[in-house]
């Protein structure tokens, strides 16, 4: 039971869930198989995609990205630094070299300007990330690619239903992950979704997941062909985000109404900065983002009140683990990135957050901005 009258998140999981696991458990096959298959089928075709794997989360599903576009030591993998550091642990473990650069504050995305000016010669990929389902623009990341040649591999994570100039996400970038964490709206408890329209790297990583099998036709063989490793996702999960696809345009304009109620409730509020969304693009909404000033005291003061809020997400240079060393490159300022990492506060968000609800996030948040700012902490 959360300590919070509002949580943060909330998942939800909807009626006909259990009986799907009751099957799974009932049918005694437990591992990946058919159902797995169905759940990527159902992505594939919500996405228009070509291929989808499932993997155990979007973490692995970044690394094996990664692996199967031959990305490892002596590549440099461009990241922007505000971000879930997930997505430079994935460069790291492929034993490649992040580059953190900047990102616009407000749509905290990553600065396109900063990596074109952060390409070398070892420069293999670029690693994007619609942070909170705030897609990216591709018109602009094309014409770098096309200049300078490398792989585009986006941390979708947050992103499922987003999309630019009506693009879905997914269908942008060489290969795309999401991920299946309780914080996004589609969930399996953990979990992760490679996209990509890749038929040879989409075997590759077919095989690579489920300890370097063949594949002939999309089937697995009985022979290793290749060292591989096992991040196979069970039909125990997979059965419960099936069922969370059959509702996902539903589950999604929830979503988009509930921060378009924040939007027109905190517009113009004295000490409120709004995010913003990437022009031509549709924010899929994973996290509501407003900017604050004192934001740790702001926090402080809305849980002590009962309501669940968060940080954005990190910096990642300011961590010790990205920290500038042999394994890490910095290119540039981290202006943006270190605002928002300082002002960026996540409002509660999930499908069943009532609209009196809201209004009570949105009167207290605006009496702990007030509290705040008379008596700011030393
Ligand atoms: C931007 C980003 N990348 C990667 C991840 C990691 O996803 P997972 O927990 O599925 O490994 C997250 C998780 O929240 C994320 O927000």
């Amino acid at each position: 039971m959360s300590r919070y009258t509002i949580p943060l998140m909330r998942p939800w999981i909807g009626a006909g869930v259990k009986k799907r696991v009751e099957a799974v458990l009932d049918s005694g096959f437990l591992t990946e198989g058919t159902v797995t298959r169905s759940f990527e089928d159902a992505v594939r075709s919500y996405l228009g995609a070509q291929r989808v794997i499932a993997v155990t989360s979007a973490t692995v599903g970044l690394e094996v990205a990664l692996r199967a576009l031959d990305v490892g030591p002596g590549d440099e993998v461009i990241v922007p630094d505000f971000t879930y550091p997930a997505s430079a642990h994935a460069v790291s473990l492929v034993g490649a070299t992040p580059v953190l650069v900047d990102v616009h504050p407000r749509l905290m995305t990553i600065d396109l300007f900063a990596v074109e000016q952060a390409i070398t010669s070892r420069t293999k990929s670029v690693m994007p990330v619609s942070v909170f389902g705030n897609p990216i623009d591709y018109t602009q990341l094309n014409s770098l690619k096309q200049r300078h040649g490398f792989s585009v591999v986006e941390d979708a994570a947050p992103a499922l239903g987003a999309s630019f100039n009506n693009v879905p996400v997914g269908l942008l970038a060489d290969i795309t992950v999401f991920s299946l964490h309780p914080r996004k709206f589609i969930t399996t408890g953990e979990g992760g979704l490679i996209v990509t329209a890749n038929h040879a790297c989409a075997d590759w990583m077919m095989s690579y997941k489920q300890f370097g099998m063949g594949i002939s036709d999309g089937r697995l063989q009985s022979v290793f062909e290749r060292v591989g490793s096992n991040h196979k996702l069970s039909d125990i999960l997979a059965a419960v985000g099936l069922e969370q696809m059959k509702n996902v345009d539903m589950l999604l304009s929830k979503r988009v109404d509930l921060c378009e109620y924040y939007n027109k409730s905190l517009a113009g509020v004295n000490g409120v900065t709004q995010s913003e969304v990437t022009p031509n693009g549709f924010h899929s909404r994973q996290s509501y983002i407003v900017f604050v000033e004192h934001r740790d005291q702001v926090m402080a003061q809305l849980r002590e009140r009962g309501i669940e809020v968060q940080i954005g997400t990190y910096a990642l240079h300011r961590e010790p683990a990205f920290k500038e060393n042999a394994g890490v490159r910095h290119h540039g300022e981290f202006t943006g990135s270190n605002w928002a990492f300082e002002h960026s506060l996540a409002l509660p968000l999930y499908h069943e957050l009532t609209g009196p609800e809201q209004d009570k996030v949105v009167h207290e948040l605006k009496s702990a901005i007030r509290a705040c700012a008379e008596s700011p902490a030393r």
